[in-house]
């Protein structure tokens, strides 16, 4: 009989970016094809939008954010990545905030959230309705809610990365070695079901925990949640109006409120 192991994702995936290192990695870096892309095609919206960012990492998005928006609150999950924000951007408005749980926030109080690079992917699956519904709060009707998120069709591909650095190359040792081990630890957790899969990918040296989800079954829960699909933006910065077609691992999704 094949034993069935699961695994804390939260405790797992928060760990990692509880580590002062990836708090720094994600301070740094330009905004993604996408994110330009939503950035010229919503401008309009975002540039006299009451903005929230929730995940926000250590400001990578959040500096655009904040020149273009009216008003800005950016927030994140690990106190790390919050005081590496505040330490980066300090004009603007940072707090510590679980996406699952945005009640200290009043209803409505926002035009636009945005929860970017595959951040709500690091939450447990059985919470990503709590998450939709929380943000569908704080936003006004017709408010646009912007995220990330990876595609269940790529899930197996994921997970069969090889490590992508070689041990001899200088420099890359200990980065192979930390692949090798937290590869070894957590592919076991994996999981493939039909809306969702968890996949041990590549990110973080192998060290997160993944979910890859369905985009009909995400679709469906959107629309329970009082969302609508307006477009859908590959990692290249294409738009799709229609969202049937996964093309790449992860997609942006710009959402209105409805
Ligand atoms: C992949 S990083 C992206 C950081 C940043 N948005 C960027 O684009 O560079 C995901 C972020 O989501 C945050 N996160 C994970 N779970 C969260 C939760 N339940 N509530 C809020 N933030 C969370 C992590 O702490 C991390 O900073």
């Amino acid at each position: 009989m094949i034993r069935k192991v699961s695994v804390d994702v939260e405790s797992v995936n928060m760990r990692k970016y509880g580590l002062r290192r990836v708090a720094e990695l994600y301070s740094t870096g330009g905004w993604m094809p996408p994110e330009v892309a939503i950035i010229a095609d919503y401008g309009s919206e975002l540039r006299k939008a009451m903005t929230l960012e929730l995940g926000a990492g250590g400001g990578r998005l959040t500096a655009a954010l904040a020149t273009i928006s009216k008003s800005l609150v950016a927030t994140d999950f690990s106190i790390p990545m919050t005081r590496k924000l505040k330490e980066r951007l300090p004009g603007i408005t940072v707090s510590q905030v679980d996406a699952r749980n945005l009640h200290s926030f009043r209803a409505e109080e926002f035009d636009l959230c945005w929860f970017g690079y595959n951040g709500i992917d690091s939450i447990p699956i059985r919470d990503r309705r709590t998450v939709f519904s929380e943000v569908r709060n704080v936003l006004r009707c017709g408010g646009l809610f912007i995220f990330s998120t990876h595609d269940r069709t790529f899930a197996e591909t994921a997970a069969r990365t090889p490590i992508p650095v070689r041990p001899w190359r200088l420099g890359e040792t200990k980065r192979f070695f930390r692949c090798v081990f937290n590869r070894a630890r957590m592919r076991r957790y994996q999981e493939f079901g039909e809306d969702y899969a968890l996949v041990n990918d590549r990110a973080l040296n192998f060290g997160l925990m993944t979910y890859y989800v369905d985009r009909k079954w995400q679709n469906e829960l959107l629309a329970e949640e009082s969302f609508r699909v307006l477009s859908v933006y590959a990692t290249d910065g294409s738009r799709w109006e229609n969202c049937e077609q996964p093309t790449d691992k992860w997609h942006y999704f710009v959402c209105k409120a409805i």
